[in-house]
């Protein structure tokens, strides 16, 4: 049995990569930090790691421990980051420096990786031009955020690793049970309200998390795969009103529906943004981030599937479904 270690193990992608790396048949050495909640990395064939980015020589010591635990780590995929920070210093921080720091504990284990794959995110790139042509893995880096930019930093550290054995994945939205940032509009649609930022046609692309995960496990399991991107999404462009009456249509509601001009909320959202910055903080909608969510152009070229020769599982009507499914089921809508 192969051994994969998967960082960022306890958080919503994370634990979907490491139940479908079980699935395929991996060891999965789920890297975690002390304040991880490990309610979902309970499976047989699953062992915690605790791993420090923050200091370099720990975290090698972290790393020969499991490797005397657990046998050789022969792929990693490094999935730990920040989406969402108060300071926009600590994306660099985590996303960045923490990935150099990973790299060079992984260097002194002394033997090679079969793999290593990055999590980055489509925000590296930066949304497509206003002519809605595709983004691909061609596509100049203009990413808008500090986290796209910091994403982008650690992209570019490894490709320029020499023989260092990437894969770089940058998926699109993330939706699927347990996700939190999509589920803010599906809240809101449930509740009767549908909001949209601007009044301009806005194209977006999504990826069910499940279908993340089984192409990220199966791309890294590939010996012809190495030092290559892929763009993740299910293959499909989306409407920023299709989401909405998917929604609508599963919740068999009537909505009302609200195109947020666009020039206003920005004013507002900056005025916030200077207030907390007086405390040293930052709010979640910031500036920058309503630029992102409201740039038309998200559609992307997702090769991944066509590479390992097959389709994904879900796209909007019944990935959508079966993610309100779960969280109706769970209790996280009442
Ligand atoms: N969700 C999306 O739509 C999306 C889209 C594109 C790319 N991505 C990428 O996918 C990856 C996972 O994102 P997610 O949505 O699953 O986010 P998430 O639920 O917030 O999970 C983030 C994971 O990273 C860990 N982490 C954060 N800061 C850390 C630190 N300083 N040291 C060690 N571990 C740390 C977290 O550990 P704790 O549980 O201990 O906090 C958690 O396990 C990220 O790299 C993100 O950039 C996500």
């Amino acid at each position: 049995m192969k051994n994969v270690l998967i960082t960022g193990a306890s958080g919503f992608v994370g634990s979907f990569l490491v139940a479908e790396a079980v699935a395929q048949g991996y060891q999965v050495l789920a890297g975690i930090r002390k304040t991880s909640s490990t309610k979902h990395l309970q499976q047989a064939g699953v062992h915690l790691v605790e791993l420090n980015f923050a200091d370099t020589a720990l975290l090698t010591q972290q790393l020969q421990q499991a490797e005397t635990n657990f046998g050789t780590i022969d792929y990693v995929v490094h999935n730990a980051g920040l989406t969402q920070a108060n300071n926009p210093n600590d994306f660099f921080t985590v996303n960045a420096q923490y990935t150099r720091h990973f790299v060079a504990a992984l260097q002194q284990l002394g033997h090679p990786l079969q793999k290593f794959v990055l999590i980055s995110s489509l925000a590296a790139y930066g949304p497509g031009k206003a002519d809605f042509q595709p983004i691909n893995i061609h596509t100049p880096y203009a990413p808008i955020t500090a986290y796209g930019r910091s994403k982008l930093e650690a992209e570019l550290f490894v490709k320029n690793t020499a023989d260092w054995p990437y894969v770089i994945i940058n998926p699109t939205a993330v939706y699927g049970p347990r996700d939190k940032d999509l589920f803010e509009f599906v809240k809101l649609v449930h509740g009767g309200f549908e909001p949209y930022l601007g009044r301009h046609q806005q194209m977006i692309t999504l990826i069910h998390v499940h279908d993340l995960a089984r192409a990220t496990i199966a791309v890294m399991g590939r010996a012809d795969v190495v030092r290559n991107s892929y763009i993740v999404s299910d293959g499909n462009s989306y409407s920023k009103e299709e989401l909405g009456a998917v929604l609508k249509g599963l919740f068999g509601k009537k909505t009302l529906k609200i195109k947020l001009p666009l020039a206003p909320i920005v004013a507002v959202v900056s005025l916030v943004e200077k207030l907390y910055a007086l405390a040293g903080k930052r709010p979640f909608l910031n500036k920058e981030k309503v630029t992102e969510i409201s740039s038309a152009n998200w559609i992307c070229e997702s090769e991944i599937w066509e590479a390992l020769q097959t389709k994904p599982t879900y796209v909007l009507s019944n990935g959508m479904q079966q993610t309100v499914a779960w969280y109706t089921a769970n209790g996280w809508l009442k």
